[in-house]
């Protein structure tokens, strides 16, 4: 009509889909964030390439939870009640992810991490029932810590462990327990277990306490800026025994906070490696490389896997609503990825397998694979 003011070209709201984001874009974890923004990016790139889901392009609204529990909440709530979203994907930590899964839940609204261990994170451990909306595509942690407490005992074979985690974090406390376990039931010995808070930078104090116990294993399950202060303070205090760490030491800025000296003896558990000799990863690794000029870490690759999850949930879905995305989101299965096939159990988690790595120069080693 002659008033009409809407472009032919401009999309209607209709056309689209949109995929609420919240991650952890700044703050102390700002690398996962941006790694599984640009790797979750990749994929709806590819997918709205491809047509999109029927017809409707899938459209990104992000937002910074600046790696902090009460800026994530109110991220959601942002997502929710203003932009509308039927789905969001985040947060990154676990810790982040809990602060606002009450409010999703609340609202109806799916949450679909892709990179959240702990197994609070989907279900509710006062209740032991399973969060109906909040889904991931990852492991979860019970498997991770025990799998690095027995790579330790039969590989390194080592028997007196320190353990030094961040008390302020549920990732952190969770992998510890499960650490513990398995070491003890592979004969070994936890002979300390310190803590640290969110904000600390000199770990010189507990590190002599450590020292003193004359541990020849000291775990670490936390995030890469503590992890390189731990470990570049450590050495530059003589203790030279093997460390283990996790997923949370996965970031380029580990290498350039602890040095590559530092990290020599060092073995992480993680969730792919790109030297993988498979035809998806490497063309995966080729593409990310193309688009953002680096080799995707796994946060990468798991927010690029877990774009194709949801768009197989969003194929499925009886309509494009919270609640059917929700029910679809049940029901996926067998999405191949380049971290491994994707089915959503009954808990909501994906079972994976994992990759023990082994710093080498600085640079992440394939070491073994662990079954699921
Ligand atoms: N698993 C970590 C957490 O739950 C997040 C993470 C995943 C970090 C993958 C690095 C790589 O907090």
């Amino acid at each position: 009509s002659a008033c009409g003011t809407k472009s032919t070209g401009e999309k209607k709201s209709e056309d689209v889909i949109k995929i609420g984001v919240n991650l952890e874009l700044s703050g102390n974890v700002a690398s996962f964030g941006q790694s599984a923004l640009n790797g979750f990016t990749l994929a709806l790139d590819e997918i709205n390439a491809a047509g999109g889901i029927n017809g409707k392009k899938l459209e990104i609204i992000k937002y910074d939870n600046k790696s902090d529990n009460t800026e994530a909440a109110s991220v959601a709530t942002r997502l929710i009640t203003q932009d509308k979203v039927p789905i969001i994907f985040g947060a990154v930590t676990s810790g982040n992810t809990m602060a606002f899964i009450n409010i999703a839940e609340a609202n109806k609204v799916p949450v679909l991490t892709a990179t959240a261990t702990n197994p609070d994170v989907t279900v509710d451990p006062k209740t032991g029932k399973v969060r109906e909306y909040v889904f991931r595509t990852c492991f979860i942690d019970p498997f991770q810590g025990t799998a690095m407490a027995k790579f330790a005992t039969e590989e390194l074979k080592v028997k007196r462990a320190a353990i030094l985690k961040d008390n302020t974090s549920p990732y952190s406390v969770g992998l510890a327990k499960f650490f513990t376990e398995g070491f003890k039931a592979g004969g070994g010995e936890v002979v300390a277990d310190e803590n640290f808070t969110v904000n600390d930078q000199d770990f010189r104090s507990v590190l002599t306490k450590i020292k003193s116990l004359n541990p020849d294993f000291i775990y670490v399950p936390a995030y890469y800026e503590q992890v390189g202060q731990i470990v570049k303070q450590a050495r530059e205090m003589g203790i030279n025994v093997a460390f283990g760490g996790s997923d949370g030491w996965d970031s380029p800025k580990l290498i350039e906070i602890a040095g590559k000296d530092a990290l020599k003896n060092c073995y992480i558990t993680n969730h792919y490696s790109p030297d993988r000799d498979d035809p998806k990863v490497k063309e995966f690794v080729k593409k990310y490389k193309e688009k953002y000029g680096n080799v995707p870490d796994a946060l990468a690759a798991l927010g690029y896997d877990t774009g194709y999850v949801l768009a197989a949930a969003l194929k499925n879905a009886k309509e494009i609503t919270p609640e059917a995305i929700k029910d679809a989101l049940k029901n996926v299965k067998d999405v191949e990825g380049v971290t491994g096939k994707i089915s959503i159990d009954e808990q909501h988690n994906a079972k994976k397998g994992l990759v023990i790595l082994e710093f080498v120069d600085g640079k992440q080693t394939y070491r073994k694979f662990v079954e699921p």
